[in-house]
């Protein structure tokens, strides 16, 4: 076992912060408090091959492993969780399900501008009445003579669903077969049949941009298919396994800035004579926080490390984001309550940290799913 990174690995992480210190951090506050999207920020980001790490260098992307994926994401989150939750979906959700199951032409049409950052993907799985029960979709994709589709129905939560320029879809074509009746399509959002819905207001991750998005007779072409007939439910299942990497990265980065916070804040503030630190209440938080981040950043890169050798991962990837989301939350609770008033303030990014951290819990499977998940790999039993 070598916990070393390699130096390409390195490097990534280096750009990553750099343009995390340089770019994102200082516009955090302005983001959070506008909900404007980063377009420069997300552009800058691109250019650096930060939106397709492991996007290979033939199709605009960095050519990286999921390591390198873990720290720069690490990185990106530290500063704004909303910078990172872009690039997770351009990165894991977009490009990874497209090299994965797509064919060259597709690869080379859909790819390129999202991994250079140029433009913006999005994927589409979420109903207004299906989130964790995916298979409950509604959304119809009806198959014509001709081969193509013709898609109705609505989707919800969708991620960079305001910006995007293309997305992958899943909808039902065939529902007396369930989870092995959805198939996944790639859809041009400046075509006819496309509807963008209203844009939801966020508690967190504000200057991510969430929306409905709405299909009314809108025509998918045969080579506008995604992989097989019928294997939607399992792509989609694959590329939130990989997801969940990216989740859990998120979520290392926001509890990172929360405990980096904390303690310089123990240190410098005093009660009753001496710094808030050296109170053994305090101590234990600090003791406590610094375990579960450790724990999670190790988790992840396990996680990421088992899909770069291209071993099973679903059952790690859930831990590591479980633990991850979980750990991310108690830790920016814990700063808030170190912090007192100052954690409540808008005056620091504490209370952001706080917002931000909950919805780890939440996307790509709820902290619910990611058990249910563990659970049916370790048993064998559902
Ligand atoms: N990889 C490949 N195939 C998989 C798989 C995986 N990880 N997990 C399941 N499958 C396959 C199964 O083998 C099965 O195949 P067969 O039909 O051949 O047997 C099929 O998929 C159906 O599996 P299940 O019977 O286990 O399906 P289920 O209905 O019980 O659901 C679930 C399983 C794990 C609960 C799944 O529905 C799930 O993960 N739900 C959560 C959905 C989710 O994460 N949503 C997030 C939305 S996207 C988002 O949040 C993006 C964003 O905005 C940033």
């Amino acid at each position: 076992m070598d916990f070393r990174f390699t130096e390409e690995q390195l490097l990534i992480q280096d750009v990553a912060r750099r343009i995390a210190r340089d770019k994102i951090a200082p516009s955090a506050e302005h983001h959070d408090r506008t909900g404007e999207f980063p377009l420069d920020n997300i552009r800058l980001l691109g250019e650096n091959g930060l939106m397709g790490i492991e996007v290979p260098a033939e199709y605009g992307g960095a050519g990286m492993d999921s390591i390198a994926y873990v720290l720069a994401m690490v990185e990106i989150a530290a500063a704004d969780a909303a910078h990172s939750t872009i690039m997770s979906v351009n990165n894991s959700l977009f490009c990874n399900g497209i090299l994965t199951h797509g064919s060259e032409a597709q690869k080379q049409k859909y790819v390129r501008e999202i991994a250079e950052g140029k433009e913006i993907g999005a994927f589409a799985l979420t109903e207004p009445q299906s989130g964790s029960d995916a298979t409950a979709m509604r959304c119809r994709a009806v198959k014509q003579a001709d081969g193509s589709f013709v898609v109705n129905g609505k989707k919800s939560w969708i991620t960079s669903g305001p910006v995007a320029k293309y997305i992958v879809l899943f909808a039902m074509t065939d529902p007396d077969q369930g989870a092995r009746g959805i198939t996944a399509f790639l859809i041009d959002t400046a075509r006819d049949g496309f509807h963008r819905g209203k844009t939801e207001p966020k508690l967190g991750i504000r200057a991510s941009a969430t929306c409905e998005i709405e299909f009314a007779d809108y025509v998918v072409r045969p080579d506008e298919v995604l992989g097989a007939e019928g294997q939607g439910f399992k792509i989609a299942m694959g590329v939130l396994d990989a997801g969940r990497i990216g989740i859990a990265s998120q979520a290392i980065g926001i509890a990172r800035a929360a405990y980096e916070a904390t303690l310089a804040y123990v240190r410098e503030r005093k009660a009753f004579g001496q710094p808030i630190g050296a109170f053994q209440m305090t101590q234990a938080k600090i003791a406590d926080m610094k375990c579960k981040l450790d724990a999670a950043t190790l988790l992840t890169l396990r996680a990421a490390w088992l899909k770069g050798q291209g071993q099973k991962f679903s059952t790690e990837a859930a831990v590591a984001k479980l633990t991850a989301s979980e750990a991310a939350m108690w830790i920016a609770h814990q700063a808030l309550q170190i912090h007192g008033g100052m954690g409540y303030s808008k005056e620091m990014p504490i209370e952001r940290y706080f917002r931000d951290a909950k919805i780890t819990e939440i996307y790509e499977g709820t902290s619910e799913i990611q058990r249910m998940v563990i659970a049916r790999n370790e048993t064998g039993l559902r």
